[in-house]
């Protein structure tokens, strides 16, 4: 299975959650696919389709793909679907949670609601695309804590701790990612009768 990412952060979170199916993950640099992918739709579900889809007609074989943001309430949902792109997209991630933090710095702490969200799409070998969706409720903080982790890490906060602060492991029991991955695993041997 290619996993349609050039992210390494992504690409370590999905190797650990999957590692019990015991399936080869390739990424595409691994499969000598990296096409140009224009992330045009309006939703995570409709970006994750139009990843998966495309490596898998590049390549003939089975893909997954990740499309995720965070939503932060005060803002009406952005960064969302904009979240690499927001304040361009090759800003480093530092000024990027800066910028995020000025545009929250009037909101109140039960203002300050948001969540990660993540849309997995398989297509499999019959091209059909199959997406799970999941995601993790949390806060923005003040300010960044913990080296862990990538993104918006640093200032996503569930209950004290970011989740930058977390394990690999416990970043993963509770992550949009994670979850959207358990379901799209339990989901799997159906899908490849
Ligand atoms: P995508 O690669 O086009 O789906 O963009 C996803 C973007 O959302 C990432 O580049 C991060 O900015 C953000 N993001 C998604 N998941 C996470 C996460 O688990 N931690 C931190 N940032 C995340």
């Amino acid at each position: 299975i290619i996993f349609a990412t050039g992210n390494e952060g992504k690409m370590r979170e999905i190797r650990l959650i999957l590692a019990d199916l015991g399936l080869p993950i390739l990424s595409m640099k691994e499969a000598g696919a990296e096409p140009e992918i224009v992330e045009n739709g309006s939703t995570f579900g409709e970006n994750a389709t139009i990843k998966a889809m495309t490596i898998h007609k590049v390549t003939g074989k089975s893909a997954i793909s990740d499309d995720s943001g965070l939503c932060v309430d005060y803002l009406d949902g952005r960064p969302g679907v904009y979240s690499a792109r927001y304040q361009g997209e090759d800003t480093p991630y530092p000024e990027k949670i800066a910028a995020l933090l000025a545009e929250l710095k009037d909101a109140a702490p039960e203002e300050r609601t948001a969540r990660f969200t993540s849309a997995i799409c398989f297509v499999g070998e019959d091209s059909t695309p199959h997406l799970f969706e999941a995601s993790c409720e949390g806060t923005i903080g003040y300010e960044c804590r913990g080296e862990n982790g990538f993104g918006y890490d640093p200032i996503f906060y569930v209950g004290e701790r970011s989740f930058a602060q977390l394990s690999g492991e416990e970043k993963d029991a509770m992550s949009h990612r994670g979850k959207a991955l358990r379901l799209f695993a339990e989901e799997l041997p159906q899908l490849l009768k």
